[in-house]
Formats: structure tokens, C-alpha cells, sequence
């Protein structure tokens, strides 16, 4: 029945990994300011504290493990016949851990680290600090190689273009509050895509999607995978 599936996830879908989400009550951005740790005039008032946030997160992710639902998209990626496009908010690799080969960081991963000075990336190791060396230009200009508020997402191009040739869009785990991530639903609708939300309530975006499923995202993510296997299937 669909060709193209063009899947978003964000933080929701790895709070049963025990990665926190940012808007729930207890979320990161309960405990920090956006202002303070994700943004560039943040990193140059106080580059220590945003290196330790970002290294509190990455040695966390570390340990986290995928879920269920992390899974099902995996079994969907080698399964399907048609095209999954796999693009995530998070800068977790739990995708990458259940086996998603392919996964589209628009907001960057807490694996990379990037230079401010000449935008050499290399991998992250488990601590940075503002002593950290650039191995390509030898400044002390490494930061996380993740997206700030302010700064301009990754993969857009290749994002918006399998966005108007896909004919399934489905939102996973995400409050639909940041752009232009919460704009993708609009995109796949302009192109005649079906958009489906999947998350424990309805996001902010949610009245602009077709159709929606509501709980634990290690619930209801295997049970749509498997009905769009079975649907498929059966075609
Ligand atoms: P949010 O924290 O804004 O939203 C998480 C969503 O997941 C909410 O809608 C929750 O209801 C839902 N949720 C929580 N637990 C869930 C579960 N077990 N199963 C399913 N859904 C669950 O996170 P994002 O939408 O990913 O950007 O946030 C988007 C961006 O804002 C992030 O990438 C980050 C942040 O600021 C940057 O830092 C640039």
C-alpha cells in the first residue's frame, strides 16, 4: 500500500531506554536553560558548563539500552519492501544500537564532536573540555556535534525532498514544539502523504495529523510496525 515511509522520532521514544525527554515535568529543560547549555551564546559565556552537560548526557546515553520500539523500527527498515527514511531529533544512537543502519541526525549526535574553529568532525570521546584539542587545526575549539537552538539543522535538503515524495509520514515521540521538525507533517500533507502521530498524548501539532495512536511508545510503535508489515504483506 505505501512505497515511502518517512518516520521522525524524538525524545519519546527513548524515555523507556531511561533517557529523559525535555518538556515533561521532570525533563531536561525543567533542569536546565535552554538559553545556558543549547545554545552558541550559551557555549561562549560558559563553555565548562555546556561541555558537562553534554558530557553528563553522553556518558548516560552510554549506558542506555534500545526498547522495543527502537526495535520494531529496525525489523520495519530491513523488512518493508519499500523505501524507510529513518530522520531522529535525538542525539542518543539507540537507533544505531537495534540495528537501524541507516538514521538521519537532524540535531546532531552526543558520538561526534565538531571544531568551532574549522569544522573538523571527529568522534567524541566520553569527556570534553574546553582543553580539548581539534586533531585537524590544533584549537581548543571542540564542542559536542550537536544542533543548537539558533543554528541550522542537519540534512535538511535530503530531508525536505524525501518529504515530498513520501506517501507515509509518521511522528514518533515528539511534542511537535520545535521547527522544523514540527513542520514535517505539513510537508508529507502538501505532497498527499497519510500522516499518522504515534506518542503518549497528543502533541502541539497533533489536529494537523490524519490519524493518531496514543500510549508507550514500546506499545504502540511493534504494534504499528506490525500492521504495516501485515498490510503490506497482504497487497
Ligand atoms: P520533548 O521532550 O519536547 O517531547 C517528548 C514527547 O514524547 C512528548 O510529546 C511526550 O508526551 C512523549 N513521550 C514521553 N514518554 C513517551 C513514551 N514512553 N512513549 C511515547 N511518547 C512518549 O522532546 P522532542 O519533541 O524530541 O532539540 O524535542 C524536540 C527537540 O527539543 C529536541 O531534539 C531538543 C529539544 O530542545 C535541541 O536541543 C536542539
Amino acid at each position: 500500500m505505501y512505497d515511502k515511509v518517512v518516520i521522525l522520532t524524538g525524545a519519546g521514544i527513548s524515555a523507556e531506554s531511561g533517557l529523559g525527554t525535555f518538556r515533561d515535568a521532570q525533563g531536561l529543560w525543567a533542569q536546565h536553560r535552554i538559553e545556558d547549555v543549547a545554545t552558541p551564546a550559551g557555549f561562549a559565556r560558559n563553555p565548562d558548563l555546556v561541555q558537562a552537560f553534554y558530557n553528563a548526557r553522553r556518558a548516560q546515553a552510554a549506558l542506555a539500552q534500545p526498547n522495543a520500539a527502537h526495535l520494531a523500527l529496525a525489523q520495519l527498515q530491513s523488512s518493508f519492501p519499500g523505501e524507510v527514511i529513518l530522520v531522529t531529533q535525538n542525539v542518543d544512537a539507540l537507533h544505531e544500537a537495534a540495528g537501524s543502519m541507516s538514521v538521519l541526525h537532524m540535531h546532531g549526535t552526543l558520538a561526534g564532536a565538531l571544531c568551532a574553529s574549522c569544522n573538523h568532525r571527529w568522534p567524541a570521546p566520553p569527556e570534553l573540555s574546553s582543553n580539548s584539542l581539534c586533531p585537524q587545526c590544533q584549537s581548543t575549539a571542540a564542542r559536542p556535534d550537536v544542533v543548537w537552538f539558533g543554528e541550522i539543522p542537519y540534512h535538511m535538503d535530503r530531508i525536505l525532498s524525501d518529504l515530498e515524495t513520501c506517501d507515509l509520514f509518521v511522528a514518533i515521540g515528539t511534542s511537535g514544539q520545535v521547527y522544523p521538525a514540527a513542520g514535517f507533517v505539513d510537508a508529507a500533507t502538501a505532497a498527499g502523504a497519510k500522516t499518522i502521530e504515534l506518542n503518549l498524548e497528543p502533541s502541539a501539532t497533533h489536529s494537523r495529523f490524519d490519524d493518531a495512536r496514543f500510549g508507550r511508545a514500546s506499545a504502540i510503535v511493534p504494534a504499528w510496525v506490525a500492521e504495516l508489515l501485515d498490510e503490506r504483506n497482504r497487497d
